[in-house]
């Protein structure tokens, strides 16, 4: 006789999901914006909350793009699989040469792998990394993709209650030092550091990454840079590139993105790059680099960005293309400065916004960060992300995001003033 169904065997899980603390931030977010509006249907909600752009994508990018949907409509220009999901080389030319070069940075377009975007890239990076081994180091409040996938592979022990999981080193940022981590009192193997930074909006100097690159040295750390907001730098001594400190090469990762700068983020085209000098310790206690072992995860895992979208994020590097982008992110930049003297009219303490989209703010009388959330919601129609949903470190503050219409920035000043003033 067949057993009956509920006795068949099943495939076993990855049970480190279910370490996971709550849902992942922004679903949490929409959880509760859905049930506001099921409840208030007529309600017109401001959204700055998750930090998605509005603006349409440059001229440069649509009109390359265009281009490309023509050839790919004609047998002797039609495109199939890459040679190499790394990249057409002339894209990952374009970027040695803007990106870095032109900083007087030394990275190659062959150590630059064009994907589908910096979330992937800073999750995927795990597969080329012992799992279990290494001792990670997030900061807190911090971007949490971080610490998400590291807990899905297993690198962490469990949740406690203030959300901290047990074996990762946290690293608290708040106005008190200045939103810069202090270098960790135990040695790290891996360091996320995140320039300019999501939640924070705050940048790291010249001198603070020449710290972290030394300590990376030092102890034989390996640093996980994301610059997806790099573009956002107005501050000329602020490094864009971890790669414009000495000795970075031979330690650092780095993760670039077209999402923010030329506003890709449903277009999706991003990049990393693995310097040839980088080297990891093998089980056997032999130093292997890195490149090889990320150039055959790339090609087994994934086939590489459209040739459509990557004809866009090449015109981003045009002349044309460049000054399109130049305003899209000035055009943000004036929301943050709008957004950051509103809410200091108001007594409001802010930070970040100045070269980066996000702005954030000590959440008025005390109040909590999801209590605040929820007030600014109900009496103002107003969404932002909860500085506690980045981390324990984080209560007590709240982020808000630069990337919206102008209308819509000024109408979310004129409420806030309203409700938090
Ligand atoms: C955010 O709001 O933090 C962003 O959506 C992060 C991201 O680009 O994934």
């Amino acid at each position: 006789m067949n057993e009956p169904a509920e006795h068949v065997n099943m495939a076993s899980i990855n049970d480190n999901y279910l370490k996971l603390t709550a849902g992942y931030l922004f679903p949490e977010i929409s959880r509760r914006v859905k049930a506001f509006t099921a409840a208030q249907p007529e309600a017109n909600l401001i959204r700055l909350g998750i930090g998605d752009v509005t603006e349409p994508l440059p001229q440069a990018c649509i009109e390359a793009m265009t281009q490309a949907v023509s050839e790919m409509g004609v047998r002797e220009t039609f495109r199939g699989y890459m040679d190499d999901s790394q990249g057409y080389d002339w894209l990952r030319e374009k970027i040695a040469e803007n990106d870095f070069r032109a900083r007087g940075c030394d990275v190659s377009a062959d150590e630059i792998f064009v994907s589908d975007g910096s979330k992937s890239d800073t999750a995927n990076v795990l597969d080329i990394l012992a799992t279990g081994e290494n001792r990670i180091a997030v900061t807190d409040p911090v971007y949490p993709v971080y610490v998400d996938t590291n807990v899905m592979a297993g690198n962490t022990g469990d949740a406690d209650e203030s959300g901290k999981y047990a074996g990762v080193t946290y690293l608290p940022v708040t106005a008190e030092n200045d939103f810069t981590p202090a270098l960790p009192s135990d040695p790290v193997d891996v360091i996320y550091l995140c320039s300019p930074n999501n939640p924070t909006g705050a940048a790291l100097s010249r001198e603070k990454l020449a710290k972290w690159v030394d300590y990376a040295r030092e102890h034989r750390s390996l640093i996980l840079f994301d610059a997806a907001y790099e573009a956002f730098i107005t501050d000329a001594s602020i490094p864009h590139s971890i790669y414009e400190i000495d000795g970075a090469r031979d330690v650092a990762i780095e993760f670039r993105s077209f999402s923010k700068n030329a506003g890709f983020t449903g277009t999706r085209c991003a990049y990393t790059v693995i310097p040839r000098s980088l080297a990891g310790t093998a089980a056997d206690g032999t130093e292997q680099p890195l490149h090889p072992l990320w150039a055959r995860r790339h090609n087994t895992k994934f086939n590489g960005v459209s040739y459509i979208i990557q004809r866009g994020a090449e015109a981003a590097y045009s002349s044309d293309g460049q000054q399109q982008v130049r305003e899209l992110v000035g055009f943000y930049l004036e929301n943050a400065r709008l957004l950051r003297e509103g809410l200091q009219q108001i007594g409001i303490d802010v930070y970040g916004g100045v070269n980066a989209p996000y702005i954030w703010l000590k959440t008025p009388g005390g109040l909590s960060s999801w209590d605040f959330f929820d007030r600014l919601l109900e009496a103002g129609r107003l969404v932002g992300t909860p500085g506690s949903g980045f981390g324990a470190a984080g209560e007590g503050y709240f982020r808000l995001s630069a990337f919206n219409s102008r209308k819509n920035v000024e109408q979310a000043v004129e409420r806030f003033q309203r409700v938090a003033g």
